[in-house]
Parts: structure tokens; C-alpha cells; sequence
């Protein structure tokens, strides 16, 4: 998704915003821009259709300064990716230079009307409509927070948007409109940043706001103001983050996945801390907003989401379904949103989301609301348009995830779901004390159950170095490892860019057995279990029919390694904490998979880390 980033100040603004455009990189783009109000009193555009390096090569070359200016990184929606289309786009006298992040579904019938009004729009964009919409308004008297916030009231579509203008020296003005891609406002010592993500602001100010829908931000050198959608004055809260722009290094790792992928030992003993007592087998969720009459009132439970999200949504809802008892099932956002479904008072709904900014997710949330169903955001970030709409949030402690492939967050947000199904079931009386305690003894194995599996990872890559030839892969699980199937599938698909699919082992005599090959290989999920068996029987039919099967087994398994033809061990657990240890193998299969493809793991193709525009 595009990536704004916006400063006024003492300091020079264009190192400020090329730091920031870099550190959001991570969104995936296509080409960047900077506008820049320069001290002769100029607004001086540069932009490029490609990487943040040649837009820092193109300011190098020129000797543009300036206190006060707006950056963009471009994913393209409309118009294809050129120079003309790349962001800051300006006005017609060049007077005013504004980004976007979002989608103007009217774009064709504005670019109508104001080429019948003069004028002379240069890209075939739906951002640059909005541009001239403004400058018309500017012409006509108003400021530009009242000429942009009328501007957004002729648009269709969800966006954001930061605006300068030449003749109103040093004030930058921000918005946002819809489930669009958030806005954080900086409030920093020497001046004032707005920018799409935490991640470029945090190496200036921890004091951030997030704006809500409709909302305005005007920023200058002294002053941020905010405004609500009627052109009020509104106060906002300053949030202290607790994150730090280290937490946002490399370090020693070679990409941010790998980095990310050795952290979920440490991470997921964050998501514990405070919540989980081992000594007596409780949990302490504080953030679960809703009454023990309440709980013991819900009907049924929907967990909607997107990619890993949805993964992790899917474990979920089994684990509800199996410790609560309480119907649960869990559902593609973007197919939600528009199904009309079945919800009222009694109806949980729980948004599962990193970025907790993922536009179908939202209308799922808004379209849950409007039934008075009572919801709950499993969500990373803090402050994210996710946790302003649900009745409570339930963070994961992840911690930032900066690259594209998710998978700290998803070992995190499944340990969240056990440990509310757990919450759920103590209220509703579903589970007996000694069940209770042992599921939550059983989470204690995770932190260094987790760790021995990264140390294994020497392993992992030389399995994954034999896979790159292959252009087919078949993940298979059942049960838990139903939704973890997918979620390897998912990650070998976006960032090695190996087709591989995820299925339910049952579904192979139903068609997918036509697929067995020697060019397919197939990646078994047979931890022990009750459906250890059913498994057995499963890699012996891929087996019969000439297909190679590398298993993920529980340690000690004696059956299983006697077939396949190689074999990738968990820790014992049960079946909901082996889906989860599995994730780390396969997270890394792909990691290993893909730098033995000289793919970058961290920036895949085509891909942003937070989808905000449907
Ligand atoms: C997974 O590796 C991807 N990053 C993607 O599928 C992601 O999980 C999905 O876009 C949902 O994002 P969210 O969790 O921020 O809502």
C-alpha cells in the first residue's frame, strides 16, 4: 500500500522525508515522490517511477531544500506505473502538491467535470482529481483544511490525504475519509510529521495521535490542530508508543522475515506475560470487555480476516468451538462483508488483524455493527482503526512486523485466540478445572519449544535448497492442521512465489489426487493425534501414486518416517500448540526457498504488508 510521509519544522525536510519513505519500503511500491515548499518560496516536485534510491539520487542532483514537505511511495491502482502517475501530484499553477492513499471510485466523472472546468489534468490517475479540486476551492477563498475538506466531500471511496500549498508557507494538512489506510501525527521537538505508519515518526517523537475517519490534522512548525469532519476544532489524544525505532533495525539478520522468525520465542512469552498464571492455571484477560452474562449469552462466534489473519482466524474458531462450545467459525472478510449475514446482540465478533487497518476487514466490523453484534479486535497495533471500532482489543504483543510475510504475529495472535477460547469456556463452565489447567500448563512448552525449532533451521534450508526447482507444492493438514496447511501454502506463494496449495487431507480422494506427481511435492502435517491415522493412510495414497512427502511429525513418531522421504520433527503437544510449532519449519522452508531463488524475502512482489483499499 502507498506510504505517506509529511514534515514542516526548522530542520531540512527532505532528508526527514526520504528516511521516512525508506522505512516504509516494507508496503511494497512502485515509484516515490517528494514536493518540497523551498525557501525562495517555490513548491519544487520530485519523483521518479522506481526505487526510494533514485529519488534520493534525483534530490542529490538538484539543490532543493526546504522546510516544509510531503513524500509518497506509490502502489499503483489506477494508471500504470510511471513518472506521471507517481505521487505528489499538483495543481495547475503547481501551486498545491498533495499524496493519496486510497481509491476514488468517482475519479472519471470529477476528471470530467473539471476538464469542462479548465483543467488540465496530466495523469491518468484518480488521485489528481482531487488536486484541482482543491485548487478550485483555494481559488474560490477557502484555507486549504477547508478547501481539501470539501474536496473530500465530492469523493466516493475511502482515502487519505496530505496536502501543502505554495502560498500558505510551512502548514501541512492531513485527512482521512473511510476505512482508508491510517494517518499518525507526530508531535515532535522541532516541528510537526504525519505519515501512514508509526514507523516513520518513531525515530523523531514516541508521541503520536491517530486520526479518525473524517478527521483533519493541520500541522506547522508550532501548532497541530485537529478538526472533525464538520470543520470543528477537536481535541485528540497524545498516545505515548512504546515502540522504539530500533525495534525497526535489522540488527544482524540478512532480511526483517528471518528476524522476525527468530524473535516468536521471545515474543510469544509477551504474549503471555501478565495474562497467564502457570502456578494456578488461570488467565487474567482484562481486555475482554464484555460481562460473564454476556459471555454466557453468545450464540455464536464469527472471526473474520484476511491471509495469515484468516489462518490464524481459522484455528480460532476450532478452538472456541472445541473449549467454549459455542458455534464458531471463521470467514474470509471480503466475502463477509457482502454475504448479508446472520448476526444480532448475542453474536460475537472478533476481527482478527495485524495492522488492524485492512480495509475488508473493516467493513466487516462496520457491517457487524449494524446488526448489534458484540466484537472484539485480536489486533498488533495499538491505536489502529480496528481497535477504535470494536468494544475491546485483545493485542498480540508481536511486536512491529515490518516485513510483508507475517509470521511472529500469527504465532502470537493463535496463542491469543487459545487463551481467549480458554476465557470463554471458564465462564461458560464448558471446561473442568483439571482441563483448564492443563491447557494452560501446555502453553509454558511454547517459548523453548519454539526456540529448538529455529535452531533446526540449518535443517529447514536444506530441505527448502531441493524445492527450488519445483514449480508445484501441496500442503496438507487436518484438523488444527487444516489452517496451517494454508498458512504454509500462503507464505511458500508470497515470497518464493512457488505455487503451492493448501488442502484438507481428506479432500485428496475428492480431485486433488489427479495432481500427484513427481513435480509436486508434498509437505504433510501429520503431528500425533487423532488424526495421526488418518494421515498415515494419506502419505501412503500420495506414496502409491509416485509423489515425494516430506512429513512434519511429532518427535519419536515410528510410523510415519518409515514412508515419506523426509521428515521435519515438532515437540510434543497437543494437536492446537503442534499447528502452532509447525508454522516455524514451513515459515522458514519459504525463507530458505526464496533466498535460494534470489527473491527478496522482505519486499515480495506485487504485495503490501497492509491492504487498506479493497
Ligand atoms: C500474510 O503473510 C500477508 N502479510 C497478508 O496475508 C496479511 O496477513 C493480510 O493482508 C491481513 O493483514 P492484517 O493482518 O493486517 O489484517
Amino acid at each position: 500500500m502507498c506510504g505517506i510521509v509529511a514534515y514542516t519544522g526548522s530542520a531540512d525536510a527532505t532528508p526527514i522525508l526520504l528516511k521516512g519513505l525508506k522505512s516504509l519500503e516494507y508496503r511494497g511500491y512502485d515509484s516515490a515522490g517528494v514536493a518540497i515548499q523551498t525557501a525562495l518560496g517555490t513548491m519544487e516536485v520530485l519523483k521518479t517511477a522506481g526505487r526510494v534510491e533514485e529519488l534520493d539520487a534525483l534530490v542529490a542532483e538538484s539543490d532543493i531544500t526546504g522546510h516544509t514537505g510531503i513524500g509518497h511511495t506509490r502502489w499503483a491502482t489506477h494508471g500504470v506505473v510511471n513518472r506521471q502517475n507517481s505521487h505528489p501530484h499538483v495543481s495547475c499553477d503547481g501551486e498545491v502538491a498533495l499524496v493519496h492513499n486510497g481509491i476514488v471510485e468517482n475519479y472519471l466523472e470529477l476528471r470530467t467535470e473539471l476538464a469542462a472546468d479548465g483543467h488540465t489534468l496530466l495523469s491518468d490517475t484518480d488521485t489528481e482529481a482531487i488536486v484541482h479540486l482543491i485548487e478550485m476551492n483555494m481559488r474560490a477563498g477557502q484555507s486549504l483544511e477547508d478547501a481539501l475538506l470539501r474536496a473530500a466531500g465530492r469523493l466516493k471511496g475511502a482515502g487519505t490525504f496530505v496536502v501543502s500549498a505554495r502560498n500558505e508557507p510551512g502548514k501541512i494538512v492531513g485527512m482521512r475519509t473511510g476505512n482508508a489506510g491510517g494517518i499518525v501525527v507526530g508531535h515532535i521537538d522541532d516541528g510537526n510529521m504525519m505519515a501512514s505508519d508509526l514507523l516513520a515518526v518513531l525515530p523523531y517523537t514516541n508521541k503520536v495521535v491517530y486520526l479518525d475517519s473524517g478527521e483533519q490534522a493541520i500541522i506547522t512548525n508550532a501548532s497541530v490542530i485537529y478538526r472533525n469532519g464538520d470543520g470543528d476544532v477537536i481535541d485528540k489524544e497524545i498516545i505515548i508508543s512504546d515502540r522504539s525505532a530500533e525495534s525497526a533495525e535489522l540488527g544482524a539478520f540478512p532480511h526483517f522475515m528471518l528476524k522476525e522468525i527468530h524473535e516468536q520465542a521471545e515474543r510469544v512469552a509477551s504474549a503471555m506475560r501478565g495474562r497467564v498464571d502457570f502456578e494456578t492455571g488461570s488467565l487474567n484477560l482484562p481486555e475482554i470487555p464484555f460481562t460473564d452474562e454476556q459471555i454466557r449469552n453468545f450464540d455464536q462466534v464469527v472471526l473474520v480476516g484476511m491471509g495469515t489473519s484468516l489462518h490464524s482466524a481459522m484455528m480460532g474458531a476450532t478452538l472456541i468451538e472445541s473449549f467454549a462450545r459455542i458455534p464458531a467459525k471463521a470467514e474470509n472478510a471480503s466475502e463477509f462483508r457482502y454475504k448479508n449475514p446472520v448476526l444480532n446482540e448475542n453474536t460475537l465478533v472478533i476481527s482478527v488483524t495485524q495492522s488492524g487497518e485492512t480495509a475488508d476487514t473493516l467493513a466487516a466490523m462496520e457491517g457487524a455493527a449494524a446488526q448489534n453484534a458484540k466484537q472484539l479486535a485480536v489486533v498488533e497495533i495499538d491505536g489502529s482503526q480496528a481497535t477504535r471500532m470494536a468494544d475491546g482489543s485483545l493485542l498480540v504483543r508481536a511486536g512491529l512486523e515490518v516485513a510483508v510475510a507475517s509470521t511472529k504475529t500469527m504465532t502470537n495472535t493463535v496463542v491469543c485466540l487459545y487463551m481467549l477460547a480458554i476465557h470463554l469456556a471458564s465462564i461458560r463452565g464448558t471446561m473442568s478445572q483439571e482441563a483448564r489447567k492443563a491447557a494452560v500448563s501446555d502453553l509454558a512448552s511454547l517459548p523453548g519449544g519454539i526456540g529448538s525449532l529455529i535452531s533446526q533451521e540449518q535443517t529447514y534450508k536444506a530441505i527448502a535448497e531441493r524445492l527450488v526447482t519445483r514449480h508445484h507444492l501441496l500442503y496438507l493438514g487436518r484438523g488444527f492442521m487444516f489452517p496451517a496447511a494454508m498458512e504454509g501454502a500462503l507464505k511458500m506463494k508470497e515470497i518464493a512465489y512457488i505455487h503451492a496449495e493448501g488442502y484438507a487431507a481428506g479432500e485428496m480422494k475428492h480431485g486433488v489426487n489427479a495432481l500427484i506427481s513427481e513435480d509436486m511435492p508434498t509437505i504433510a502435517l501429520a503431528p500425533a493425534g487423532p488424526l495421526h491415522e488418518k494421515m498415515v493412510s494419506n502419505l501412503n495414497e500420495v506414496k502409491a501414486r509416485g509423489g515425494q512427502v516430506i512429513a512434519i511429525v511429532t518427535e519419536g513418531d515410528e510410523i510415519v518416517p518409515s514412508i515419506v522421504d523426509e521428515v521435519i520433527e515438532l515437540p510434543a503437544a497437543s494437536e492446537a500448540l503442534s499447528a502452532i510449532f509447525s508454522l516455524v519449519p514451513m515459515q522458514l522452508l519459504a525463507y530458505y526457498t526464496a533466498v535460494a531463488l534470489k527473491q527478496d524475502p522482505d519486499k515480495p512482489r506485487n504485495l503490501a504488508k497492509t491492504v487498506t483499499v479493497e
